[in-house]
């Protein structure tokens, strides 16, 4: 079984496709995609179905070359249990990703993006929806540091070729 990551924006059309697909290149640039999986999701329901962002997918091929794949879809309470890292991109996402887990049981399992940063000291990946192709650049930089800095935690959890997860 696969370590499985969840990232987790408001639209999930912007931050969490960017942050899923990154760490998807990154992973097989490690040749870990058999043991470290991802997936997306937005705390709210706005864009269920649609596909990413077209800014956001500009952005990710001019600056890495890479394509968003994927469709929106909401965050869901079994998520907490299907796996075993949740990433949500600020603070308002990591809180209604918590007012989802009443009795604490699984806020372990969440932390925010940016504790993953090394080169970044901001603490959020800001909202884009309504910035210019700055704000677009800005995330793609972001992400590509804490992707690297979640694949390095990520990896030193492998123990000769398993994944030692932690308890919920
Ligand atoms: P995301 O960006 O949370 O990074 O996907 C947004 C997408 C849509 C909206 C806000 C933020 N919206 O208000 O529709």
């Amino acid at each position: 079984m696969p370590y499985k990551l969840l990232f987790v924006c408001l639209g999930n059309i912007c931050r969490s496709p960017a942050a899923e697909n990154i760490m998807n290149h990154l992973i097989v640039q490690a040749n870990l995609s058999k043991q470290i999986s991802c997936d997306s999701a937005g705390t709210a329901g706005y864009h269920i179905g649609n596909p990413p962002d077209e800014r956001m997918t500009i952005t990710a091929a001019a600056q890495l070359g890479i394509k968003l794949r994927g469709h929106a879809r909401q965050f869901k309470k079994s998520d907490f249990e299907t796996f075993d890292l949740i990433l949500a991109m600020d603070a308002a996402n990591y809180q209604d990703i918590l007012a989802l887990d009443p009795t604490g049981q699984y806020q372990n399992k969440v932390r925010l993006m940016c504790e993953f940063c090394a080169n970044y000291s901001l603490k959020e990946v800001p909202d884009p929806y309504y910035g210019g192709p700055e704000n677009f650049s800005l995330v793609i930089d972001l992400l590509l540091d804490a992707c690297n800095g979640l694949l390095q935690h990520v990896s030193s959890k492998c123990a000769k070729g398993s994944i030692v997860k932690d308890k919920s």
